[in-house]
């Protein structure tokens, strides 16, 4: 396999704005009297916003009207937005800018996967908007992850075939999506739960380029 691009995820890839949707549906569940632990976070990470409230509703056995929904929704990203608001080029995890100052070198081309609406404040807010050849639009793709939509439209947007792309993902959501898009997955976590990933690294700044390219 050639890799001609990286497509990366953002929260939990790039930065730790997954903390922040932990922290935000935390206090959605705890509202609604929930408990919502660190593992039942998991199975919502790269998740779109309406699917990851089904599941923290599906696990309490609660359902709530339609209005409700959408206001916990609002609220949710409102508390959401208030969390990042002073994030900045600091908050990228170590290693981030390193790794695409190797990609770009090596002319092989970078591109966004998040299932976030939030994608393109929060790349902005990090500064690193530009060092993007394309960033895929959460919004316009008909399923979010697991399903392959998101990273399937920016290989097209990247004028490149899905196998000639590598995918990386802190979610289990999201090495599905990888790897339902047949590109190669690499996983930021814990092998034990990213079991699809064709390869794992414990954080973004250890993954190796070098060994990825070869
Ligand atoms: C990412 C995160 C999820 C989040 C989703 C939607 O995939 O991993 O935790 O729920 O984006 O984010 P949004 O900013 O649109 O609510
Ligand atoms: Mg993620």
């Amino acid at each position: 396999m050639t890799v001609k691009a990286f497509i990366f995820d953002l929260d939990g890839v790039l930065t730790d704005t997954a903390e922040f949707h932990f922290i935000a549906w935390q206090a959605t569940a705890h509202h609604l009297g929930l408990e919502f632990t660190r593992e039942d976070n998991e199975a919502l990470k790269g998740v779109d916003r309406v699917g990851s409230l089904q599941l923290i509703l599906d696990k309490g056995k609660l359902t709530v009207s339609e209005e409700q929904f959408e206001q916990l929704l609002a609220d949710k990203n409102k508390h959401y937005l208030e969390l990042i608001n002073d994030i900045n080029p600091g908050n990228l995890f170590p290693g981030v800018l390193d790794c695409f100052a190797v990609l770009k070198a090596k002319g092989i081309k970078i591109g966004l996967a998040s299932a976030s609406k939030n994608a393109a404040f929060v790349v902005d807010k990090l500064g690193i908007a530009d060092l993007f050849d394309f960033i895929g639009d959460a919004a316009s793709v008909a399923n979010s992850k697991p399903a392959p939509d998101i990273f399937l439209s920016v290989a097209q947007g990247l004028g490149l075939a899905p196998e000639d792309c590598l995918g990386v993902e802190d979610a289990v959501a999201g090495v599905s999506a990888i790897k339902a898009a047949a590109m190669y997955a690499v996983g930021i976590g814990e092998k034990s739960v990213l079991t699809q990933a064709d390869i794992v690294f414990p954080t973004t700044g250890e993954m190796d380029v070098q060994q990825l390219l070869s």
